[in-house]
């Protein structure tokens, strides 16, 4: 180690001003990849904190016996396994709150690109077809009328919903439990919800017991107007069965952020006409991304200079033990 400051590893990519603002207040130091052979003698004995975007498996965290925090890029942590990492009193961090309002507009925006077809209206008329050949078609679907169900009522979840009482829809959601003083109706079962709505909203975290939620079953209870929207994880949709029922008629039309192998994206996928499709973007404005960049480089400041994370997750709530 060059100074006393705290080592930090950062395996594979990260978002820039994370890289930036590290050596502000730490020692950062880099490998290519979350894979333990990479690690030396030497780094396993000095990291004190790692940050990362993307994936952490149990046994890389073990190859650091000095390990204090984990310090997440993203709200969701499902690549960070935090349940061992508690039992190593390791912290884990991620960023709520900061991209919030950010993902509910892209879930907006994109439950709209969805019913209303605009990104394939906008080729029609850059690709010179509305002079050629006339209006665009008049989309079959449509945001009037609409009962949408919410997969999840965190605090994406809530702002979501916030926003679709502006668009005058009828508001439903599925929770384990119901949320207290709120006007939606509650389901106890995705499948009764899905019976129940035209169009779901995905915005459970990917753990698993969400794992492949979204089903065959599912699609078949959301039925041939059905619409689904998925801005939280890949793997909480059964994919194989989402591409039949779109397929199929089964389900009018999809609306994905996220998918199960990203960045791949199953050629079916792309080649449906009734899918909306984006590269996991939801948070993914430069002010957002900041912000978050910000709340990982401050957890870990706030971590070994007040001995507290500013966001941690719910599996590790504990405060930094002192020597
Ligand atoms: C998150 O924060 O979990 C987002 O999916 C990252 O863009």
């Amino acid at each position: 180690m060059s100074n006393n400051r705290q080592r930090i590893l950062v395996p594979g990519k990260m978002n820039q001003r994370v890289l930036d603002r590290l050596p502000d207040h730490f020692d950062p130091v880099f490998i290519a990849a979350t894979d333990p052979a990479l690690v030396t003698a030497e780094l396993s004995s000095s990291v004190a904190g790692i940050a990362v975007q993307g994936k952490i498996p149990a046994e890389f965290v073990d190859a650091f016996p000095k390990l204090e925090i984990i310090a997440n890029f993203g709200v969701g942590y499902d690549g960070v396994d935090a349940v061992h990492a508690a039992e190593r009193s390791v912290m884990v961090t991620n960023t709520p709150d900061v991209l919030t309002e950010e993902v509910a507009d892209t879930a907006i925006g994109l439950l709209l690109n969805t019913v209303r077809c605009f990104p394939v209206a906008e080729q029609w008329l850059r690709q010179g077809r509305w002079v050629k050949e006339g209006a665009f078609v008049l989309t079959p679907l449509t945001l009037r009328g609409r009962t949408v169900g919410l997969y999840g009522l965190g605090r994406i979840g809530l702002a979501i919903a916030k926003r679709l009482e502006a668009f005058g829809v009828s508001i439903a959601y599925h929770t384990r439990t119901p949320r207290e003083g709120l006007a939606y109706t509650h389901y106890t079962t995705l499948k009764s919800m899905a019976e129940a709505v035209d169009t779901i909203i995905v915005i459970v975290p990917g753990t698993e017991s969400t794992r492949r939620t979204v089903n065959a079953e599912v699609l078949q209870a959301l039925g041939p107007q059905g619409v689904l929207i998925n801005v939280g994880r890949g793997t909480t949709v059964d994919e194989e069965a989402l591409i039949d029922a779109l397929q199929r008629g089964v389900i009018a039309a999809a609306g994905l952020d996220v998918f199960e192998n990203e960045p791949h994206v199953p050629e079916a996928l792309l080649s449906l006409p009734n899918v909306s499709l984006l590269p996991h973007v939801a948070s993914a404005s430069q002010a957002t991304r900041d912000a978050m960049a910000d709340l990982v480089v401050d957890n870990l400041v706030a971590w070994f200079e007040t001995g507290a994370a500013l966001t941690p997750v719910p599996e590790t709530p504990f405060k930094r033990k002192t020597a």
